[in-house]
């Protein structure tokens, strides 16, 4: 069993950055947590800190009951993955797998039944004889795996331990990644910058910006449910489109108004902001809520930039007052670049923003 709670925790490093304020997060009993953000967020800072690796210099971490914020890194019953998977050069795959559970004095046959299961389950098995260096970055990274698996530990970190795999095998990790969670049962704590490994792996996602958390919430809830333009432009490929303009009344009804463009909003929309007509505001269209536009349907209206096919869809880049838009299309639409075009928009999708805060409107 192993809950992991941060309260209040802040991170001040020896030269006075504040790399990490005021987190409280609950971290569930074998709940799969990614932490997502750009680089220098305080990802790592986070992780290390439930590794022992820095120490919290305000407010407490906790483990179950248990105030952590003094205990050594060897008597937290964590194991964790790093980047560069730190293997041992001049060592076996076997002795590099072995070496935590030998330095822990576990019986020798215990320590190579360890071995040789975790081996079998990450299918390493026939080069338990090989180095480091006779091994592929995939095969390395597995190979750490191995050396965290046999601890058996209570919490698993993992540092963007698929960063350094070329895209192909990263999507395949990925899966492994996920399945061991399922086998091994424990808490997985997860590092990464890349929004679609948190979005597969993730039970929930912890958004960070400059040592402060955006958001926390399932892979859904932060993608469908943003609540500030950071969150919702960190998530998603081609990412969401901002358009900034008006909230506006005509012939009855609330509309977002920039120029010649018209969008009605929805109920659920308007709910929020019908009386804040004249507001500054920031529209948000993910590029995959239009479609090819029929009668009556709320939509825009611009100039095809470009069209590029990709495999099964395809992206536009269109022009719609004054601005560029990305969208992403079924193959069964087909304008081509120079056109002037409408699209239909999926306006039940709609985010909005307050211009000033970046704040949700809808979301918070
Ligand atoms: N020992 C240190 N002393 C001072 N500042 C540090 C130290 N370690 C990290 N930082 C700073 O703290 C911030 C957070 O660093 P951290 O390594 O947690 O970022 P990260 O989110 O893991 O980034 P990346 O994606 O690049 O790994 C950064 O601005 C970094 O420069
Ligand atoms: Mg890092």
């Amino acid at each position: 069993m192993a809950r992991i709670t941060f309260d209040s925790v802040g991170k001040k490093y020896p030269n006075g950055f504040v790399a990490l304020e005021g987190l409280n997060l609950d971290i569930a009993d074998k709940e799969f947590l990614v932490l997502l953000g750009p680089s220098g967020c305080g990802k790592s800072t986070t992780l290390n800190m439930i590794a022992g690796l820095e120490d919290v210099t305000d407010g407490n971490l906790l483990f179950d009951r248990d105030v952590m914020n003094t205990v050594p890194p060897h008597k937290r019953d964590v194991a964790m993955v790093f980047q560069s998977y730190a293997l041992y050069p001049h060592k076996t795959v076997y002795d590099n797998i072995a070496f935590g559970l030998r330095m822990r004095k576990h019986p020798k046959g215990e320590i190579d039944r360890r071995v040789r299961d975790a081996a079998r389950r990450l299918e390493i098995e026939p080069l338990l004889e090989r180095r480091p260096d006779q091994l592929s970055g995939g095969q390395r990274q597995r190979v750490a795996l191995g050396r965290a698996m046999v601890r058996q530990p209570a919490v698993f970190l993992m540092d963007e331990p698929l960063s350094n795999l070329d895209a192909a095998l990263r999507i395949s990790m990925r899966a492994e990644i996920k399945q061991l969670h399922q086998v091994m049962q424990t808490t997985f704590v997860y590092v990464t910058h890349d929004q679609a490994e948190a979005l597969t792996l993730a039970d929930r996602i912890v958004v960070m910006r400059g040592g402060v958390v955006q958001q926390v919430g399932s892979p859904d809830a932060i993608y469908e449910q943003p609540r500030n333009m950071f969150v919702a432009s960190f998530l998603g490929n081609p990412p969401i489109n901002f358009l900034e303009g008006r909230l506006a009344q005509e012939e009855g009804r609330v509309v977002f108004r920039r120029g010649q463009l018209r969008l009605g909003l929805p109920d659920h929309v308007i709910a929020k902001v019908g009386s804040q007509v004249g507001r500054e505001v920031v529209l948000g269209i993910r590029a995959e809520d239009v479609f090819e536009t029929q009668p009556g349907a709320e939509g825009v209206q611009g100039r095809i930039v470009s069209v590029l096919p990709v495999g099964s869809d395809q992206f536009y880049e269109m022009e719609v007052e004054g601005v560029k838009l990305f969208f992403r299309l079924g193959k069964e639409v087909q304008h081509r670049s120079g056109d002037n075009a409408a699209l239909g928009v999926n306006v039940n999708r709609l985010h909005l923003f307050d211009k000033q805060t970046t704040q949700s409107l809808v979301w918070n």
